[in-house]
């Protein structure tokens, strides 16, 4: 199985321009599972939910249109960050698309710094989806959900053997504990993050986009990374059912070793 991630870097607010460059990335693609980073389509640093609902849409929005598009032309699945607007909430969210399959969205969860002010709570919680045509399981967690390794265990414990990260990661300190995840629950972590700045608001507040996006392996070795500024895809083959068996020895298996009733 083929796994791209492609970071990108989107113009806020600039929905038209940036359709037009993840367009010309994706025809570079070849994968059966494509990730991009989170709010790919708009940009990230709203100030206000009346800014973050102005640029949301319905998944019959023309976003979800976009990516299953590109899902069916490539026959691939498509992961992909944006703004989903529901009635009058707003929502972080990944859209989870594959040819002649419904449209899937996971709302994020753990809402960072001023998305606060933007965006409602994700209601979703973490759910698998399996390939449309491969033996694979794919789970979703957005950005900062990685702080919480229950994210990451929840989606193990669900049966993923990938977990897709779109994301916009401000900081480094995701290579300590991203690959921590992969090696704890035997999971390929993917993590399509973006580069570049956006500063923003009455006050010029700048925020800085780390790149550096990487692809683990479920022993949380990097398969892949990205540079720090420019647009990148990176692809690699994978396995996903070399995922199933969490036994590392003959006498222990990290599913099965867990002790539940203590973690109360
Ligand atoms: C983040 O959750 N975008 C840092």
């Amino acid at each position: 199985m083929k796994l791209s991630i492609v970071q990108y870097t989107p113009t806020f607010g600039e929905k038209q321009e940036n359709f037009r460059r993840l367009h010309a990335h994706s025809e570079r693609i070849d994968a059966d599972l494509i990730v991009f980073p989170e709010l790919c389509t708009t940009g990230y640093f709203f100030q206000s939910k009346e800014e973050s609902r102005f640029y949301a849409e319905t998944p019959d929005g023309e976003t979800v249109d976009f990516f299953r598009a590109m899902a069916t032309k490539h026959n691939a699945m498509v992961v992909a960050g944006f703004a989903e607007k529901d009635g009058d909430n707003v929502y972080n969210s990944a859209l989870i698309l594959a040819p002649n399959t419904p449209t899937r969205i996971y709302r994020k969860t753990h809402l960072f710094y001023k998305e606060r002010h933007c965006f409602d709570d994700g209601d979703t919680g973490f759910f698998v989806v399996p390939h449309h045509r491969l033996d694979a399981r794919i789970g979703t967690m957005i950005c900062y959900d990685w702080r919480f390794p229950e994210s990451a265990r929840t989606l193990g414990l669900k049966g993923a053997d990938i977990i897709a990260c779109p994301s916009n990661l401000v900081t480094n300190v995701w290579h300590i504990a991203m690959p921590a995840r992969a090696l704890e629950n035997k999971v390929y972590v993917a993590v399509p993050n973006r580069a570049g700045e956006e500063i923003r608001g009455a006050e010029d507040e700048r925020v800085k986009f780390t790149g550096r996006s990487v692809i683990y392996s479920y022993n949380g070795s990097e398969l892949a990374k990205a540079g720090e500024e420019a647009d990148e895809i990176l692809t690699v083959e994978i396995d996903p059912i070399a995922t199933r068996d969490k036994s590392f020895n003959a006498l222990n298996d990290i599913f099965r070793d867990r002790r539940p009733e203590l973690y109360k």
